[in-house]
């Protein structure tokens, strides 16, 4: 992380007001400066520039934050990148970038090594010992060319046969350790890690080996063993081959689970096929992902943990932005397994006809609507209409027909003919839509979009967010908020991520600002930050208000368990609802 010395000269130097005016027309108007804003389409001036708090937002699309996050945005730059485009315009040196030579020089060996490693790992499979490991390919269906293509090798039996290889050409025990391609004994000795598998080389966009993941032969160890995070390697930022998947011409992804879906998919001609490596998908590689299409094809196992899997991915994805389709894959276990058994035609039927996830959408309905109200319940409804337009199996149609007709309590009939009505209108709804996608993209705010937690409860979530800012503008009442307020009572995360930052910040004397928080939470939270910013500059929030803020978020957690409405009891549910429903009236 940058040091404070560094960002507070940063944040005197890179002035918001001067920096935004050299790439979007703004004007004074009193206090603050008013533009178009640069991040949508708009006519009227939206785009607002706080030079008191150094904040920008906009009121049309909700894009908001400091100085480094405008730029990070305009310029469509990593964070870092946009500290230092931002040191470099103001003169200043960015910290440790020196001192990053040494760090510079261990990666560039590093990398050296892994691509040794990877070399090694291939000769041996296509040497004399490997030839088990070429018949186990073999089996699995492997062709000679697509393991070229892959790069895919071979860590023998041998416990040293790397370790020595490596340090024949020159590297020490620290520096194979750090890469971890090898290992230190108890008794000293280097020994390898990857032993008696077969080896899938990670290679980043640039085409550099960054890891490995190993698939055992044996019986020895775990089915897979994944290289850890190193100087190179950051397994919650890249995806097996994306390298490949990234000039793929279809223009969806693929993410599937396994190293071995992978392979096989790009085998029977789907070579937009990705994995994540080993671990569950995090929104750094959704954002990767976002970079380069905005529609995901979800294929994970069809076990139970796979299915879970999916959905917590469809969750980071939407926050992303990224449309999914979840893929079911019948009769298999994943899409290794069902391309071996029915081939790759049958493959690019099953994508044909995936749905968007119909599932998923219905679910956030009955998120955010109390269907015991009838006014929401009517609204729950025409959503799911037009849910069910975009479906175009009438077949499934009816099967969510049916169910949401019992869970409702309302006429299937009525509600089939309904969605009937809508299907004709569809080509004048499909002319429409255009025109609606604007409208909604510039009612609903995106930082509201992809929180459903604030969607479920705005109160609160607004309360949370005027205590932030009442914080933010008044440290010394640090202990009068913190006594009653937890981050518990905080509600959506984005503001708990804020509470928790600013509150650490007070206590530790320092106090909060924008550029220092914008390294260190979300960009959906900078933005956020941004918005209770602009509040604050336009109406500013009153000692007295506080306190009902506080009580509401207070009767909010009280409110036993709203958050895990899932564990409640049948009864328990009924009773939760008629408490909600008797507290809006
Ligand atoms: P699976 O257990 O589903 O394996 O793990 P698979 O992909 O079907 O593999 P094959 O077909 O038996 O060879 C899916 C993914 O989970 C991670 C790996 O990334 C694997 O590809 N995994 C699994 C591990 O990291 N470690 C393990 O021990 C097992
Ligand atoms: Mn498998």
């Amino acid at each position: 992380m940058l040091n404070e010395a560094f960002l507070s000269e940063l944040r005197y130097k890179c002035d918001i007001e001067s920096v935004v005016s050299r790439y979007v027309g703004i004007k004074r108007r009193g206090k603050i400066l008013t533009g178009l804003c640069p991040f949508h389409l708009e006519k009227s001036p939206s785009f607002t520039v706080y030079p008191d708090t150094q904040s920008f937002y906009c009121f049309g699309c909700g894009a908001g934050g400091d100085v480094i996050t405008f730029i990070k945005k305009i310029e469509n730059l990593e964070y870092m990148d946009a500290v230092r485009m931002l040191a470099e315009q103001a003169g200043i040196e960015v910290p440790d970038e020196r001192s990053d030579d040494l760090t510079k020089n261990k990666r560039i060996r590093m990398l050296e090594m892994n691509r040794l490693a990877g070399r090694f790992f291939y000769d041996s499979l296509m040497g004399e010992n490997g030839k088990r490991a070429r018949m186990y390919l073999a089996e699995r269906g492997l062709s000679k060319n697509i393991v070229n293509r892959f790069g895919i090798g071979f860590a023998d039996e041998n416990s040293y046969s790397l370790v020595n290889y490596l340090k024949a050409k020159g590297y020490t025990n620290d520096e194979i350790k750090d890469a971890y391609l090898g290992k230190i004994s108890q008794k000293g000795y280097m020994y390898d890690i990857f032993i008696n598998r077969i080896m899938f080389p990670i290679i980043d966009l640039r085409g550099g080996i960054i890891g490995f993941g190993g698939r055992r032969l044996g019986e020895n160890g775990p089915k897979y063993l994944n290289s850890s995070d190193t100087l190179v390697y950051k397994k919650s930022k890249n995806l097996f081959a994306l390298n490949i998947a990234k000039n793929t011409k279809r223009d969806e992804l693929i993410l599937c689970e396994g190293y071995m879906d992978v392979v096989s998919l790009h085998l029977a001609g789907f070579d937009n096929a990705v994995a994540t490596l080993g671990t569950a998908l995090t929104e750094e590689q959704a954002r990767l992902i976002s970079t380069y299409t905005n529609n995901a094809v979800l294929s994970y196992d069809s076990d139970e943990a796979g299915q879970k899997a999916t959905k917590r991915a469809v969750t980071i994805f939407d926050k992303t932005g990224i449309k999914t389709k979840i893929l079911t894959i019948p009769n298999a276990k994943d899409p290794d397994e069902f391309i071996k058994k029915y081939g790759a035609e049958k493959f690019e039927i099953l994508l044909k006809n995936t749905n968007t996830s119909t599932e998923y959408e219905i679910q956030k309905l009955f998120d955010t609507y109390d269907i015991e109200n009838p006014e929401q319940k009517i609204e729950f409804l025409q959503k799911f209409v037009s849910i069910m337009v975009a479906i175009s199996n009438p077949i499934r149609q009816e099967v969510y027909i049916g169910e949401i007709a019992r869970k409702l309590n309302t006429d299937k009939s009525v509600l089939l003919a309904q969605v009937k009505l809508a299907v004709k209108k569809n080509t004048s709804y499909n002319e429409k839509k255009e025109i609606n996608n604007i409208h909604t993209f510039i009612e609903t705010s995106p930082l509201t979009k992809g929180d459903f937690e604030k969607q479920k409860f705005p109160k609160e979530a607004l309360a949370s967010e005027r205590i932030i800012g009442y914080l933010w503008n008044n440290p010394d009442k640090l202990t009068y908020i913190t006594e009653k307020i937890t981050p518990e009572h905080i509600v959506s995360e984005f503001n708990r991520e804020l509470y928790n930052v600013i509150t650490e910040r007070i206590s530790q004397g320092l106090l909060p600002n924008l550029v220092s928080l914008s390294g260190v939470v979300t960009e959906t939270a900078i933005g956020r930050m941004g918005e209770i910013l602009s509040y604050l500059n336009e109406k500013g929030i009153a000692d007295a208000e506080v306190d009902e803020y506080i009580l509401l978020l207070q009767e909010h957690k009280n409110s036993k368990s709203k958050q895990d409405i899932g564990n409640l009891s049948d009864k328990d549910f009924e009773n939760y609802l008629n408490t909600l429903a008797k507290n809006k009236m």
